[in-house]
């Protein structure tokens, strides 16, 4: 294993199949002449995540991270590159192969509220997932009541419909219905960010204790690096498709080395309104450009046009990932990122 790998799959893992494992892989939405003249979705984006282990894949939005998981889930196609739960190939599965055949692998959506079929008892909704595995009768039904014992939900809401819970309690079914089957591997897609700020707590928590009981695998997606670092032993920085940094969890979020992750780090809500105005004050110093800065060059850096360290290089040649520090960064001057990092530290 080359130290660059080893660094991608978590330094100082033991060597195991991971629970899942994404290589090289290729978004492009669309078909034809028009989809190859639009830049992919995703753009070469490998990692592994460990039994156990939670990977956050954060990124401000259209960044791909949706799609990755989508493409992980076998609910987008990859245009290139593998996906393999548990060592099992399953790039070119179908759906309906997948719902039958690769039982290690379920999804959290973001919304509580259209995730859940609202025409169903939470007690179908349960029992479906079992059934395609072929656990039918009372043993389903008996399991979906107590997949809503372990989320933290009375037994007897397997007989009420979603309209009767909260965003909160919502998500707590949705949950349930991902761990009903004993998977392996979790894809949380933005779990929390429909929440209140203490049902996001209290949903956090959740998923921690019941990862850690069962020892289960998340692909953890976010917006928010704060959130990612709770619940993550490592982190995956998305700009433009594209892996910008990745590390362990703290050292992303306490130390990062590439320009984009310290703009991220800048523009986090802060619940204090004289701490947040701070941080504006601290981004506008450093520089950083906003999101809807020009297109980047085809060849060169994506960050370019929003980067304060851009220079030349940064245009002719895309920065490979390499080794700085802790983390995989993929910039010409990881080194120099520290001096934008001084006025954003004091804005904190
Ligand atoms: N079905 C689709 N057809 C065409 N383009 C799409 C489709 N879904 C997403 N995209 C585009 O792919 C890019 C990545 O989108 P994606 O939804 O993966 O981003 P994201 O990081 O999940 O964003 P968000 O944080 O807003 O959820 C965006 O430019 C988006 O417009
Ligand atoms: S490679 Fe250049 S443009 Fe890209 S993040 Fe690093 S310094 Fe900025
Ligand atoms: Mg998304």
């Amino acid at each position: 294993m080359t130290a660059l790998a080893h660094a991608a799959s978590g330094a100082g893992a033991v060597q195991q199949t991971p629970a899942l494992r994404v290589r090289d892989l290729v978004v492009r939405y669309g078909s034809g002449r028009r989809a190859k003249s639009t830049p992919p979705a995703v753009d070469g984006v490998s990692f592994d995540i460990a039994p156990g282990e939670t990977l956050g894949l954060v990124g401000e939005s259209g960044s791909g991270k949706s799609t990755i998981g989508k493409a992980v889930l076998g609910l987008q196609r990859p245009t290139a590159g593998t996906v393999e739960v548990a060592g099992q190939d399953v790039t070119a599965m179908s759906l309906k192969q997948r719902s039958r055949q690769v039982a290690d692998l379920r999804v959290v959506f973001q919304d509580p509220y259209s995730s859940l079929n609202p025409a169903r008892t939470i007690g179908q909704t349960l029992v479906e997932p079992l059934r395609l595995m072929g656990v039918k009768g009372p043993e389903a039904l008996q399991r979906a009541r107590a997949g809503l014992e372990s989320v933290g939900l009375p037994a007897d809401a397997a007989d009420r419909t979603p309209a009767q819970f909260s965003g909160g309690q919502r998500q707590r079914i949705a949950i349930a219905r991902a761990l009903v089957c004993d998977p392996k591997v979790v894809v949380l897609d933005e779990p929390v960010s429909a929440l209140d700020l203490s049902t996001q707590a209290q949903v956090l928590n959740l998923l921690a204790d019941l990862r850690d009981q069962r020892g289960l695998s998340f692909l953890f997606i976010a917006h928010d690096l704060g959130v990612v670092r709770f619940l993550s032993q490592r982190t995956v920085v998305l700009y433009r498709g594209q892996v910008m940094e990745t590390g362990p969890a703290e050292a992303v979020a306490e130390q990062p080395r590439h320009p984009y992750t310290l703009a991220l780090t800048a523009a986090a809500p802060v619940p204090r309104p004289a701490e947040q105005a701070a941080r504006r004050a601290a981004r506008e110093s450093a520089g950083f450009g906003t999101a809807g800065a020009a297109s980047p060059s085809a060849t060169g850096c994506p960050f370019v046009p929003r980067c304060p360290l851009s220079t030349d290089v940064c245009i002719e040649q895309r920065p490979p990932l390499r080794l700085v520090d802790t983390d995989l960064t993929a910039c010409h001057h990881a080194e120099r990122s520290a001096d934008l990092g001084a006025p954003l530290h004091r804005g904190r």
